[in-house]
C-alpha cells in the first residue's frame, strides 16, 4: 500500500452558504472562508472541501449547477475563488471542490436546448423515456419524494430526474456527455485545485431497461440494487480517470449512495484506477427504517462497530477509506450518535477520538469543532431543504401523524447540519449582519467559536490536540485496526499497531459508567477526554488512548 498526502491529511467541510457572511445578505460567501482561513489552519486540518459554489438556481442549494465554470455571484464569483485559492496555496492547505455530474440543473444550457426538440443536438445529453403524458415509464420514486420522471411537451416525452424535477439527469451514455464532464473536471484541475468529491457518482451509469420496482422494495434497497453501481459505472470511471484524473496530483472522492462492501473495493483499488475514496452510507443509514429515513428505529451499536470492521477490513490490502460521521447531508453528530444534552462536550470529543484513530482519512464537518447541536424547530415553515418538505408533504399526503413526523425531521433532517456556523455570542451568532438564510441555532449564546476558543477544555481545543495527534502519529493512518470487543452494547475498543507503535483504543458510548478491562501488555496511559484516567470504570463517554511501552 502506496503512502500519499491525501492519506495522511485531514479533511475540513464546509458548507458555504452556512460558514460566514461578509456582505450581510445572509448568504455565507468565498470571502467569509478567506477572513477565516487562520482559524481554519489552526485547527491542524490539511483539506478543505467546499460544497457546490458554482452558478445554480439553488433549487437544492447548488448541487443543481447551471454553469460549470462560474463561481455564483453569491459566493463572490471567479475573483473571489481565485483570491481563496491562492491565500490557501499561501498556508499550504488543499483545496477539494464538489462535481455534480450526475445531474444538471434544468437551468444549464445543455437542457434549455436538450428540451425543445427531438432533433436538437443536446436532445441526448439526457434520459427520456415514454410518450404519454399519463403514463410514468416506471415506478421509480426519486430521492426527494415523487416520480422520477416529469413530462416534457415539446418533445412530448419523459426526462429522468433521480433527484428534483429541476436536476434533469445527464446521459452518460452518449460520449458527447463525458467528453464535456471530463473538459469541466480538466478546467479545474488546471486552475490548481487538488481535489473533487464527486456527488452520487455512483448513479451515472443507469439500468436501461428500466424495468419497475417492486412495490415493497425498501427504497435503500431500491437504491443500491436499481439505480446505484449500474452496468457502466467502472468503466465510466476508468475512463475519467485515464482521460484526465491521472495526469495530475489530486485526491478523489466518490460519494457512493448504495455503495456496498461488494462494488466499494472496486471503485477504490489502487490497481482498477477509478477513486482513491469513496463515502458509503452503512452507518449513516444505520436508524433508517421500514420507512426510510423519516422513520428512524434506535442505531445498533453493534452493527456500527462491524460496519466499521468490515470496511476496514475490506480495503486493508488495496483501496483506502473515509472516515466520517456526519456532513451537510445529515444530523449533527454529537446529536446522533453522542449525547447533545448533559454529555455533549465529553461525546463530541469521543467522537473526535475515534475519527482520528480510525484508519481512512477522517472528514470534520464544519462547527462539530465546536460541539454544535441538531435544532428542533417547532414548525416546518423554519425548514428550507427540499428534501425536509417533500418528505413532509409525502408525509401529510400519505395521512401519517404530523405530530411524530416533526419529531422524526428533528432527528434526521438534513438542516440540522445547514444552521450557521456559530462564530460568537453576538446576534446571528456572528454569522451574518443580515437575516440569515435558514434560521440560527438558538443555542449559539453558549456553543460558539469565541466562548470555547476561551476555555482551556473546550470541544474545540481538544479537536486540535486530537487531530495534531493523528498527524504525528502515522501508525493511527496506515497502521493495522482490530476490534477488540466487538460484541460488547457500549464499549468500542480497538488497537492500532504497526512496526513504529501500538495503540489501545477504548470509547465509553453510554451515559453510564462502564467496567473494562484493560488487556494484558504495558500499556501507558496517553491521554483522553477526561483528565483522571486512573478510575476503574469508564465514564460516561470516556475516550482513552494508550500506547504500549
Ligand atoms: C448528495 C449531496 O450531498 C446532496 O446534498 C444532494 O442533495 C444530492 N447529492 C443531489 O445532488
Amino acid at each position: 500500500m502506496n503512502n500519499n498526502w491525501w492519506k495522511e491529511g485531514v479533511v475540513y467541510q464546509i458548507y458555504p452558504r452556512s460558514y460566514k457572511d461578509t456582505t450581510g445578505n445572509g448568504l455565507g460567501d468565498l470571502e467569509g472562508i478567506i477572513q477565516q482561513l487562520d482559524y481554519i489552519q489552526s485547527l491542524g486540518v490539511t483539506m478543505l472541501w467546499l460544497c457546490p459554489i458554482y452558478e445554480s438556481p439553488n433549487d437544492d442549494n447548488g448541487y443543481d449547477i447551471s454553469d460549470y465554470r462560474k463561481i455564483s455571484d453569491e459566493f463572490g464569483g471567479n475573483k473571489s475563488f481565485d483570491r481563496l485559492l491562492a491565500a490557501m496555496r499561501e498556508r499550504g492547505l488543499k483545496l477539494i471542490m464538489d462535481l455534480v455530474v450526475n445531474h444538471s440543473s434544468d437551468e444549464h444550457h445543455w437542457f434549455q436546448q436538450a428540451k425543445k426538440s427531438k432533433d436538437n443536438p443536446y436532445h441526448d445529453y439526457y434520459i427520456w423515456r415514454g410518450n404519454n403524458p399519463n403514463e410514468k415509464p416506471n415506478n421509480w420514486q426519486s430521492v426527494f419524494n415523487g416520480s422520477v420522471w416529469k413530462w416534457n411537451e415539446a418533445t412530448q416525452e419523459h426526462f429522468l430526474h433521480l433527484y428534483t424535477q429541476k436536476q434533469p439527469d445527464l446521459n452518460w451514455e452518449n460520449p458527447k456527455v463525458r467528453k464535456e464532464v471530463y473538459a469541466i473536471v480538466d478546467f479545474w484541475l488546471a486552475k490548481g485545485v487538488d481535489g473533487l468529491r464527486m456527488d452520487v457518482i455512483s448513479l451515472i451509469s443507469k439500468r436501461l431497461a428500466f424495468e419497475d420496482v417492486p412495490n415493497e422494495m425498501p427504497f435503500i434497497d431500491v437504491m443500491e440494487k436499481v439505480y446505484a453501481n449500474g452496468p457502466r459505472v467502472h468503466e465510466f470511471l476508468k475512463e475519467m480517470n485515464r482521460e484526465v484524473l491521472s495526469n495530475y496530483d489530486i485526491v478523489t472522492v466518490g460519494e457512493g449512495p448504495g455503495v456496498n462492501l461488494v462494488h466499494g473495493p472496486r471503485y477504490v483499488s489502487a490497481r482498477e484506477k477509478e477513486l482513491n475514496m469513496v463515502f458509503h452510507f452503512d452507518h449513516l443509514t444505520i436508524d433508517f427504517g421500514p420507512d426510510g429515513k423519516y422513520d428512524p428505529v434506535p442505531l445498533d451499536f453493534v452493527r456500527f462497530k462491524a460496519i466499521f470492521r468490515q470496511w476496514d477490513e475490506a480495503l486493508a490490502n488495496d483501496g483506502w477509506n473515509s472516515i466520517f460521521l456526519g456532513n451537510h447531508d445529515f444530523s449533527r453528530i454529537v446529536s446522533r450518535f453522542g449525547n447533545d444534552g448533559v454529555y455533549r462536550e465529553q461525546s463530541a470529543k469521543l467522537l473526535v477520538t475515534l475519527l482520528m484513530t480510525l484508519r481512512g482519512t477522517p472528514y470534520v464537518y464544519q462547527g462539530d469543532e465546536i460541539g454544535m447541536t441538531n435544532v428542533a424547530h417547532s414548525s416546518i415553515e423554519c425548514y428550507d431543504d427540499v428534501e425536509t418538505r417533500n418528505a413532509w408533504k409525502a408525509a401529510e399526503a400519505a395521512g401519517k401523524d404530523m405530530n411524530k413526523f416533526l419529531k422524526a425531521v428533528h432527528w434526521q433532517s438534513r438542516d440540522n447540519a445547514r444552521t450557521p456556523m456559530q462564530w460568537n455570542a453576538s446576534e446571528n451568532a456572528g454569522f451574518t449582519t443580515g437575516k440569515p438564510w435558514i434560521p440560527v441555532n438558538k443555542n449559539y449564546p453558549t456553543i460558539n467559536v469565541e466562548t470555547a476558543e476561551k476555555e482551556a477544555n473546550s470541544i474545540l481545543h481538544y479537536y486540535r490536540k486530537m487531530i495534531a495527534f493523528r498527524k504525528a502519529n502515522t501508525t493511527l493512518v496506515y497502521g493495522d485496526f482490530v476490534d477488540l470487543l466487538p460484541e460488547h452494547p457500549q464499549l468500542y475498543c480497538y488497537r492500532r499497531w504497526d512496526k513504529e507503535a501500538n495503540f489501545l483504543l477504548v470509547h465509553n458510548f453510554s451515559d453510564t459508567p462502564t467496567s473494562w478491562e484493560k488487556p494484558s501488555g504495558n500499556y501507558e496511559f496517553v491521554f483522553g477526554n477526561y483528565s483522571n484516567e486512573k478510575q476503574a470504570l469508564l465514564a460516561p463517554w470516556e475516550s482513552r488512548i494508550y500506547r504500549s511501552v
